[in-house]
């Protein structure tokens, strides 16, 4: 039987007694889809899926996105993502820690990511935690001023536009190629959630150029004030997987960064499969 628990944590929610490998019933899917969008983030414990169960989970949530990088699709699943260090170059700190820098899935391209979710296959006995912002508090929180000063106002996203700015990792640059399916696109640093409505920061970290109609300082500082604020550990949760977990959180109203990790050795291997959707769940179509 369905029953959430909340986390140990500033926001975030628990589910056990479902079997995704069993499939799930959109009775079922609904209850877990309004946990995640009241919660931000949804932990679905002890499951034991095979890829086709898992993307047979993930496409109810919407529309699976296949990664600009080639190379950090799991062989053979193109709709997959292999995160972690067991990837097909461990060598390659970049690749290895690609996702160690705040940001939300997709925000680089007009049609968002709506959720992510990470099943932990394979985690090291310490360390390999990813670590997820609440940009509905954060952005709950902020004063009035602010508010009104933010409201209306947009920014230009672009892949990989913060990487190395504010200490932050470097992301592996694009190929021209690729570079060119991803042009610079414009969202709201005040936006609407697409099921419920609510209102939440969103991408003031990872991929904002800049944010149009301001000079380059004022917008400069606009983003490292709004980023500072949202990434403080009282909007943070540090998700520490067990093998089973799926870990699923509201790319609408979230920022994420996974803490970074070193190439494979014994007991420190960590891979979990990744599916990011776009779209909206069909039960609240
Ligand atoms: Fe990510």
């Amino acid at each position: 039987m369905l029953q959430f628990e909340p986390l140990d944590a500033p926001f975030g929610v628990a589910a056990y007694g479902v079997d995704l490998a069993s499939g799930v019933d959109s009775e079922t899917f609904r209850a877990l889809a309004d946990a995640l969008y009241a919660n931000r983030i949804l932990v679905i414990k002890d499951q034991h899926c095979d890829t086709e169960a898992y993307l047979a989970f993930g496409r109810q949530w919407g529309t699976p996105i296949r990664h600009v990088q080639e190379k950090i699709r799991l062989n053979g699943h193109p709709d997959l993502v292999a995160v972690g260090n067991v990837t097909r170059d461990p060598d390659d700190d970049i690749a290895r820690n690609g996702a160690a820098f705040w940001h939300t899935d997709q925000s680089y391209e007009s049609d968002i990511a709506t959720a992510t979710m990470l099943y932990a296959i394979t985690m090291p006995a310490t360390g390999g935690e990813t670590r997820i912002a609440d940009m509905k508090a954060a952005y709950d929180d902020l004063g009035d001023a602010m508010k009104q000063r933010i409201e209306g106002l947009s920014a230009i996203h672009g892949y990989g536009a913060a990487s190395g700015r504010d200490g932050e990792r470097p992301v592996a640059p694009l190929s021209p190629e690729q570079a060119a399916l991803v042009p610079p696109v414009r969202h709201p640093l005040v936006r609407r959630h697409g099921v419920t409505g609510e209102k939440a920061l969103y991408a003031v970290a990872g991929t904002p150029i800049t944010v149009d109609g301001l000079p380059e300082s004022e917008a400069n500082e606009l983003l490292a004030t709004l980023k500072a604020h949202a990434v403080q550990d009282k909007y943070v949760h540090e998700h520490r997987y067990s093998v089973g977990d799926i870990a699923i959180w509201d790319t609408q109203m979230t920022l994420h960064s996974a803490k970074p990790i070193g190439r494979p050795e014994p007991g420190n291997e960590r891979l979990l499969w990744r599916i990011s959707v776009r779209g909206t769940p069909a039960v609240y179509s």
